[in-house]
Parts: structure tokens; C-alpha cells; sequence
């Protein structure tokens, strides 16, 4: 309740300022600029994407300011200070996605060109709000997950009757809830039993809240000795695979696929000795950095307006090829 009524009272207070404050204090000038808002920047993937957008900023010649916005209040006043500095494209991926219609009113009386990234706004009634939008194909990427699971299951030669799945669930964001439903269809699909795959559903996409609900999972199933761990992002399974080694599990007896492909997976296949962390789907960074910045400065610059949607894919990355990829995908060095 508190956290709506904060929510409230801070779209409230947006549209207010917004009324009183519509015009840019560095109007006239010709320099491009755009702000780079995301939910998260301790995540490597926001890091990365940030990473990416400096690349292309610098490459076009346009300024890039990039600011973290983890809450309503947050997203209104660097809105607002953005407008302040002159800033004509907004990318954002919202910290909650109920802000779309406040966020859109603010950017649509600012003048400012907006572009939504990784999590879709929705409206009211719980439906996508259309804006220029880039995301993964999520489903297929849970897919990949599955089917992945799946298979090194059956490399390892495990009894399926032995083994459970728990997916760490965040259901309130569209592109988590088609990643971790998309897993699980995988898994059924290839004769997995349904009845075995636990949902664990997460109150805040973070490694605490990912660890605690996995561990409550585990408790209550002890008879099942060998696990399949998926989730919405690699913080989810990360969390998760800490709770199995905090169980005393071997990572022989635990297969845990992630999707990023960030630092928190790459830094588990970096260790001498393997954890139960044995894939993650890598997904483009660059794509959802470097391009979004790209298409935004020429919809400002030029006025060659971005496709309205982009959805990207991704690639399963183990301990055996992730170097390789990397390299291959400009990732690393
Ligand atoms: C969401 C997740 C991130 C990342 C992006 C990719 O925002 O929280 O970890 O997976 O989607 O679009």
C-alpha cells in the first residue's frame, strides 16, 4: 500500500512540475543530448548496456548522461533535471513499468523523444503501453533455457524421477514472466514432468530475495537429491545457486542456466572449480547500448525515427565456449 501510495503521490507531483517547467534552460544551443536512465546500475548488464551507449555517444559526437532512477521519485526529478540540461532523447528501462503513462505525459510535454529498453511499460489494465521499445524475444530465450537444461540433464545421464526444476519467478514484468513460463514449456516439451518444476516466486528481483525463496523450495522437497535451476536473469540464479551450496549440494548434482550472460555468470565459469552455475544465455548488450543510443541521436539529430519494436536473441554460453563467444560478440578483448 505504502509503496502505491509513494507511487501515486510522485506521478503527482511529476505532472505538477511538469506543467510549471517546460522549457529547457539550453535551448539554442546545437550540442545532442541524451539521457540514459535504468532501474538497476549495480547490475553488470546496465553497466554494459551504459558501457556500450558511451561508445556510440562518442563515436557520434552527443553527450550521454547516464543516471540510475531505482524508484518513482527518482525517475521524476532526473526526468526533470534532464529536461533542465537540454536533453531531447530519453532511454530508459523504468524501475517500475506501472511509470509508463506518467513517464510518457512527462517526456511527450518536455519535447523529449522517448525509447523504452528491457522492460515494456504497461497501462493501467496491466496491458503493453506502445512506445519505441527494444527487448529480447523472451519466450524463445526461456526456450533456450529449457531445452538446455534438458539436454545436459540427459548428457549426464540423470533419471528425470530423481530430479525436480525450480524457476526463480519475477512475474510482475512481462519480459521476466515469458522467460521463466517459455522454461518451463521447454522442459515439458522435451518430457520433463510438469508436476516437478517448482516455481519460486521472487517479492524483488534481487540476489537476497532469489537466495531466500530458493531456500524455502529446497526445504520443502528434501527427498529430491539432483536440481535444474532456472530464473528471470543470472542475478536470479546466482542467488539460487548460493541456497544449493548453502544446502550442501554438489554442483555435480545441480544444473543452473542464467540468461545476461553478465559478469555475475562469466565471474562463476572464471573459478578453478565448477559451481552448479553451468550456462547462461548470453544476450547483446551492445544491441540494447550501442544501438538504442544510436537510433535515439538520429531520431534528435536527423529525424529518422527508430522501428517501434526490436527484439534481440541470445546465445547459450558454458564454461567450454564462453571465452570464445565473447571475443566473437566484441564482448571481450
Ligand atoms: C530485464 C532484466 C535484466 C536484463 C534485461 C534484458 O531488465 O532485469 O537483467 O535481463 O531485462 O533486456
Amino acid at each position: 500500500m505504502n509503496k502505491i501510495f509513494v507511487s501515486l503521490a510522485a506521478i503527482a507531483a511529476l505532472l505538477i512540475t511538469v506543467g510549471c517547467n517546460n522549457s529547457a534552460s539550453t535551448e539554442g544551443t546545437d550540442e545532442v543530448k541524451i539521457g540514459f536512465l535504468v532501474k538497476d546500475a549495480q547490475e553488470d548488464w546496465f553497466q554494459q548496456e551504459w558501457k556500450f551507449a558511451q561508445k556510440a555517444a562518442d563515436e557520434h559526437g552527443f553527450t550521454l548522461i547516464k543516471q540510475p532512477a531505482e524508484d518513482a521519485e527518482a525517475v521524476m526529478s532526473q526526468i526533470d533535471n534532464l529536461n533542465t540540461q537540454g536533453v531531447k532523447g530519453l532511454i530508459i528501462c523504468p524501475p517500475e513499468v506501472t511509470l509508463g503513462p506518467a513517464i510518457t505525459k512527462m517526456t511527450e510535454q518536455y519535447g523529449m523523444k522517448l525509447f523504452v529498453v528491457d522492460d515494456r511499460f504497461i497501462k493501467p489494465d496491466g496491458t503493453p503501453l506502445d512506445t519505441h521499445y527494444m527487448g529480447i524475444s523472451a519466450r524463445n530465450i526461456g526456450h533456450k533455457v529449457g531445452d538446455a537444461l534438458f539436454d545436459e540433464m540427459s548428457a549426464r545421464g540423470w533419471d528425470p524421477s530423481e530430479v525436480g526444476a525450480i524457476g526463480l519467478t519475477f512475474d510482475e514484468i512481462a519480459t521476466l514472466k515469458d522467460r521463466t513460463e517459455g522454461a518451463k514449456e521447454a522442459l515439458v516439451a522435451k518430457g520433463f514432468d510438469g508436476s516437478r518444476v517448482f516455481f519460486a516466486p521472487q517479492s524483488k528481483a534481487n540476489i537476497e530475495v532469489a537466495n531466500s525463496v530458493t531456500q524455502a523450495t529446497l526445504n520443502q522437497h528434501p527427498e529430491i537429491t539432483k536440481w535444474l535451476i532456472f530464473g528471470n536473469n543470472d542475478v536470479a540464479v546466482v542467488g539460487a545457486v548460493r541456497a544449493i551450496e548453502q544446502a550442501g549440494l554438489s554442483h555435480e548434482n545441480v544444473i543452473a542456466c542464467g540468461i545476461n550472460g553478465s559478469a555475475e555468470s562469466i565471474s562463476e565459469f572464471e573459478r578453478d572449480e565448477p559451481t552448479a552455475v553451468w550456462g547462461t544465455i548470453l544476450l547483446s548488450p551492445k544491441q540494447h547500448g550501442y544501438d538504442t543510443a544510436t537510433m535515439v541521436y538520429k531520431w534528435v539529430a536527423e529525424g529518422e525515427e527508430p522501428a517501434r519494436e526490436t527484439l534481440t536473441e541470445g546465445q547459450l554460453i558454458t564454461r567450454e565456449n564462453y571465452e570464445t563467444v565473447l571475443v566473437e560478440q566484441g564482448l571481450r578483448e
